[in-house]
């Protein structure tokens, strides 16, 4: 869980269209090929999907820290979008979302998660591998924009600790 300074005042939100001027400046900080806000309004009304932000409680206001996508497949959690504003990383952020996923899919009764990851993506393979995923396969050429291949990662929900 969420061990450093930040995480005390962090609140696990749901996700609603008024975030999506925040949510959209960390989005482009952070991937080559942003979501659009269309598609965070699909993924917040579809069905199937979590939408959840890290709410970061500043003395004067509340700004978000990080959010988290995710969608529930029978009886997996299939992790689609994860990102944290750059000036709060390495604070436990993401850790804390990937808890809140795992704690949903708990609850929920799945038996496991998944995500895709670029296999350049050294900082997010080393947090996954932190949160229990282990690597289970490639998908070649995946990411179009960079002709990268995908790492897919799995997760049991029973055994995490
Ligand atoms: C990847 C990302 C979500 C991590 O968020 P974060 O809040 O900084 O991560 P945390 O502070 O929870 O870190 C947890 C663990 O991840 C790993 N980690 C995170 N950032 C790291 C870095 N820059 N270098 C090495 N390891 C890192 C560490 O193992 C860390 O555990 P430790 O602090 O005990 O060493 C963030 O860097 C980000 O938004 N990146 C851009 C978007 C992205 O790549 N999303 C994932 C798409 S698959």
């Amino acid at each position: 869980m969420c061990s450093e300074n930040a995480c005390r005042q962090v609140i696990i939100d749901l996700m609603n269209n008024d975030d999506l001027p925040e949510i959209m400046a960390i989005e482009k900080e952070s991937f080559v090929s942003p979501w659009t806000p269309g598609m965070f309004i699909g993924e917040i009304e579809a069905r199937q999907s979590q939408c959840l932000t890290a709410k970061i409680n500043l003395s004067k206001k509340v700004i978000i820290g990080g959010y988290i996508v995710f969608w529930i497949v029978v009886d997996e959690a299939h992790l689609h979008n994860l990102a944290v504003k750059k000036e709060y990383r390495q604070q436990g952020l993401a850790r804390h979302l990937l808890e809140v996923m795992w704690e949903i899919s708990r609850q929920e009764g799945l038996k496991s998660q998944t995500l895709e990851v670029r296999e350049s993506n050294a900082e997010a393979i080393r947090l996954y591998q932190k949160c229990g995923f282990v690597v289970k396969g490639r998908r070649p050429l995946y990411y179009t924009d960079t002709r990268e291949d995908a790492i897919i990662m799995w997760a049991d929900v029973k055994s995490r600790v």
